[in-house]
């Protein structure tokens, strides 16, 4: 299965850190971030790699990781986002590397104390819509930074609500996503959100409205580095205790 790991951004909201490097280039704990992502995409099963990245630390991502087979990768490949225009954008100049074919989106500042492969299999069984992961938040003040999903009484996703100031469940929508080869006609009707970029969230706003949404609730850890600095320094801490990408 191929995969996408989406590698860009300013990374503002970690301040000084990003002043003169990428985001995904900071260490968490013994590792860079991004070298924690690629291991949980192998982990699930994906064999061929694009990362989408900025232009300016193209070379530091290939210092870094070279062609991926010491991380276990089949194929490494890397594609350039001109500017910040959000992720659903990124992901949009993956058309060409899918081929056609279902694809499997990781954000690569998000950390997960088990492997997602469960979900990943099962969206290999049943390749339609999109297929996402939700974390159940035991500290709701996170909701209001991330994607939460709103629920009907039988538990199926209404709506995705981006950055709610009242959030509609405890589930956050992590930055793993499973889309079957229309996403990339989809980004392709998107405006841009009121902070002028294509959201990911109207790309699975639109799988939901469609009825064809699937969802798995990930056990265990998960945590988004990017979200601000107390988030990147609990997340590092964590793995530093527990380790990450477990079985
Ligand atoms: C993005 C998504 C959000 C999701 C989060 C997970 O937010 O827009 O829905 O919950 O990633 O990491 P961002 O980190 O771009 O603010």
């Amino acid at each position: 299965m191929r995969g996408i790991l989406l590698a860009g951004g300013t990374g503002s909201r970690l301040g000084r850190l990003t002043r003169i490097t990428n985001k995904h280039l900071l260490p968490v704990y013994n590792r860079s971030m991004i070298e924690w992502s690629v291991e949980a995409m192998v982990a699930a099963g994906i064999d061929e790699l694009l990362i989408v990245t900025g232009g300016e630390r193209v070379g530091d991502f290939l210092r870094m990781l070279g062609d991926g087979s010491s991380l276990g990768l089949e194929n490494l490949s890397y594609a350039v986002q001109e500017r910040p225009g959000g992720i659903a954008e990124a992901l949009g100049l993956g058309e060409r590397f899918a081929k056609g074919g279902p694809i499997v989106v990781m954000l690569a500042d998000n950390i997960f104390e088990h492997s997602f492969k469960p979900t990943i299999d099962g969206f290999r069984q049943r390749p339609v819509g999109c297929r996402l992961i939700l974390s159940k938040m035991d500290d709701p003040t996170h909701l209001s930074h991330l994607g939460v999903p709103e629920m009907d009484e039988e538990g199926r996703i209404v709506r995705i609500i981006e950055k709610p100031v009242q959030p509609p469940s405890h589930y956050a929508v992590t930055g793993v996503y499973c889309y079957e080869p229309s996403v990339f006609d989809v980004i392709k009707t998107l405006e841009p959100s009121g902070r002028g970029e294509l959201e990911i969230t109207d790309v699975n706003n639109h799988f939901i409205a469609g009825g064809i949404v699937a969802y798995d609730v990930q056990q265990g850890f998960w945590g988004d580095a990017g979200e601000s600095i107390e988030a990147y320094q609990a997340v590092g801490e964590f793995v530093a205790r527990n380790g990450a990408n477990k079985a």
